[in-house]
Parts: structure tokens; C-alpha cells; sequence
């Protein structure tokens, strides 16, 4: 670390304090405290993530960091200030929102993602990329889970800080979120050099499947073995938990979290009326494809009857079907 990227974490931390004691101790952070707790964020939850608060003012953090001594120059670099060409004076980057501090694997605190409280375009604002923060090699969560992660020998994939943070309070100590990012091979590597198993727990919408088959394709292409978990009407993690619990969380949704095949089978099925003779040819070509590629001739068989099953075809049909592909294909 250079000595302008240790002054730039100074920076970051000294503020990731500032706006947790703004958060939990100030009037002036009172409804965004009453926000978060409405949403079901915990004291304890609130500490350990260090979630704080940025007043609704153009300078205070700028005042702030500025008499404690750093530059306007390596604030802007940091991107907690940022310079009006107008007046050619300096601004707070984030104004009037909740505080996620982003730290690099070490724990220092490298970046900030504020979430509006309203209905504030964009949901989440984030520090651009700088000499301390890459998105791109950057798991959030990642330096408190990763004990966990080589202890449980797995990791849990989420996309969001709530959905990360919602997860901890039910237990899931082993979780990182990509931050809405797509998993780069960086992130896939730090993963990989902890565990090979991962569940894939992205929001259930129809993003987030996307994501989800993505990452669950490049992360087998690494060396994992994956599973990806569902919840059903689109929810996310974090709104799982609120409406259902912990305990459903952990035994309905992770506890019964799919195999890749699995998985695929429901993902090839996503807009297809399978009552339908075309739909249903097309999907059993795909899902046959899908099977074919599994070595472990149980499992294929494991698929094949289930399928036979559900479509009320034979398995002997079937078996030279995929013979068939499984020619084609090499
Ligand atoms: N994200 C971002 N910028 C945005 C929207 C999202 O950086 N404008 C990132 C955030 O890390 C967010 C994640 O992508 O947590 C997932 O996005 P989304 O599912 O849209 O948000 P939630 O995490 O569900 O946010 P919330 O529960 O607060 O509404
Ligand atoms: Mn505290
Ligand atoms: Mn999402
Ligand atoms: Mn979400
Ligand atoms: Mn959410």
C-alpha cells in the first residue's frame, strides 16, 4: 500500500465511524435509524456491519475530513468529494443516505454504497472505482466470512447488503454479496483459494435467475460444485427472512437449495407451456442436453426417471435420446 492509499483508508474508516455515531447516537439520524429498524435491521446487525448515516448537508463530511488534516486532492481521489465545475468548490459525494462501508479483505474500509431512503434515484449510490476499491475484486462480507467459509467449507452467494446482513442475523455467517455486480473470475479465484462448494442465493426474480445460471456456469467451470437456492414470488433473501423467518430460511431455502441440474431443469422451463407439444419438445431437448453432461451415469439416471416420470415417456426412449446428443456432441 503507497502512502496516498493508506491515507485514502484512513479517510474511510475515520468516516465509516463518523456516519455509524451520526446513525446511532445523533437527532439528525434518528429517521434513518427508524428506517432501518423498520425494516427489521437488528442493534446487533447494525454494529457489525458498522451501517451509518449521511446527513442531508453538501459539507459535513468535507469539513469533517478536511480538519482532521487530508487534502481536497486525495478526498476527491477517494471519491467522498466531489468538485462542482460551476463553482469550482467541492461537495459531499453522499447526502441524506444509509451507509454501507465496503471493506477490502483486510478489513480496511476501501469504499461506501448509500442507500436512499426513498424513492431516490439510484436505490444505491456508490464510490467510484479508485486506487483502493475495485467492485470487480471486491466481495462485501468477505473478510468477517471467510473463517466460516474454510471452517463450513462453503460459501453463500448473495447480490445484495441486506440480503448478506439479514442472513448473518439468521446465522449464515458464511455469506458474500457481489454488490449487483456479475461474479468475475477475481471474485471466483479469492473464492476458490477458501472452498469449492458454493450456494448460488440470488434474488428470485427474473435478474437474478439470470445471474444466477450465469454464475452457477462459470463457478463449475472453476472447479465448484454449486446449488442454487429459490424462494418463491420473486422475493430476495432479505425479504424471505422478514416475512418468513430464520428458520424457514435455513431449512426451505438454503437447506433445500437445487443441484445444478435441478436448477437448470426449472431455468430451461421459465416461460415454456410445457402442456404445450412444442414447448414441451424444445424444453425436453435442452434438459436432455443439460443431462448429458453429467459424468456420474447415477445421477443421469436420477434425471432420466424423473423426467420419464413427469412426461410419462419411456426410459428406454429417453436413454437413446441421450446417446444420441451425447454422439452428436463429441
Ligand atoms: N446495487 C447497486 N446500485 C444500484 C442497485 C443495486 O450497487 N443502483 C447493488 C447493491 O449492492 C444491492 C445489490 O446491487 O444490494 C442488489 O440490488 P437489488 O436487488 O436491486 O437491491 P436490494 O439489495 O434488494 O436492496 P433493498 O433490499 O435495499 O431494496
Ligand atoms: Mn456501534
Ligand atoms: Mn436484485
Ligand atoms: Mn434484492
Ligand atoms: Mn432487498
Amino acid at each position: 500500500q503507497s502512502p496516498i492509499e493508506s491515507s485514502m483508508v484512513e479517510a474511510h474508516d475515520l468516516l465509516r465511524k463518523f456516519y455509524h455515531h451520526l446513525l446511532v447516537n445523533t437527532k439528525e439520524g434518528q429517521d434513518a435509524l427508524e428506517y432501518l429498524q423498520g425494516r427489521g435491521f437488528t442493534e446487533e446487525a447494525i454494529n457489525k456491519f458498522q451501517i451509518g448515516y449521511a446527513l442531508d448537508s453538501w459539507d459535513l463530511v468535507y469539513k469533517f475530513l478536511i480538519k482532521r488534516g487530508f487534502s481536497e486532492d486525495l478526498l476527491e481521489k477517494s471519491g467522498l468529494i466531489i468538485k462542482s465545475d460551476k463553482t469550482n468548490s467541492y461537495f459531499d459525494r453522499f447526502r441524506n443516505r444509509i451507509m454501507f462501508p465496503i471493506t477490502d479483505h483486510q478489513g480496511n474500509t476501501v469504499a461506501f454504497s448509500g442507500r436512499a431512503m426513498g424513492d431516490d434515484n439510484p436505490k444505491y449510490l456508490n464510490s467510484p472505482e479508485t486506487a483502493i476499491f475495485n467492485k470487480s475484486r471486491i466481495l462485501y462480507n468477505f473478510q468477517k466470512a471467510r473463517p466460516s467459509i474454510r471452517k463450513k467449507e462453503q460459501v453463500i452467494l448473495f447480490e445484495g447488503f441486506a440480503d448478506c446482513i439479514s442472513a448473518s442475523t439468521a446465522g449464515v455467517d458464511n455469506g458474500v454479496a457481489t454488490m449487483g455486480t456479475a461474479l468475475t473470475d477475481h471474485h471466483i479465484q479469492l473464492l476458490r483459494r477458501n472452498t469449492d462448494t458454493a450456494v448460488i442465493c440470488f434474488d428470485s426474480d427474473s435478474a437474478g435467475l439470470e445471474a444466477a445460471n450465469r454464475a452457477a456456469g462459470l463457478l463449475i467451470d472453476s472447479g465448484f460444485t454449486i446449488k442454487v437456492a429459490l424462494m418463491p414470488d420473486n422475493m430476495d433473501p432479505d425479504d424471505y427472512i422478514k416475512k418468513h423467518g430464520a428458520d424457514k430460511f435455513l431449512h426451505e431455502v438454503i437447506g433445500a437449495s437445487l443441484t445444478y441440474t435441478s436448477f437448470k431443469m426449472q431455468f430451461l422451463r421459465r416461460g415454456k407451456n410445457v402442456n404445450n407439444e412444442g414447448d414441451r419438445i424444445q424444453y425436453l431437448e435442452a434438459v436432455l442436453k443439460e443431462i448429458s453432461k453429467l459424468s456420474n451415469a447415477v445421477e443421469r439416471d436420477h434425471y432420466l426417471r424423473q423426467i420419464a416420470s413427469e412426461f410419462s415417456l419411456s426410459l428406454d426412449a429417453l436413454e437413446k435420446q441421450l446417446k444420441q446428443i451425447y454422439f452428436a456432441g463429441n
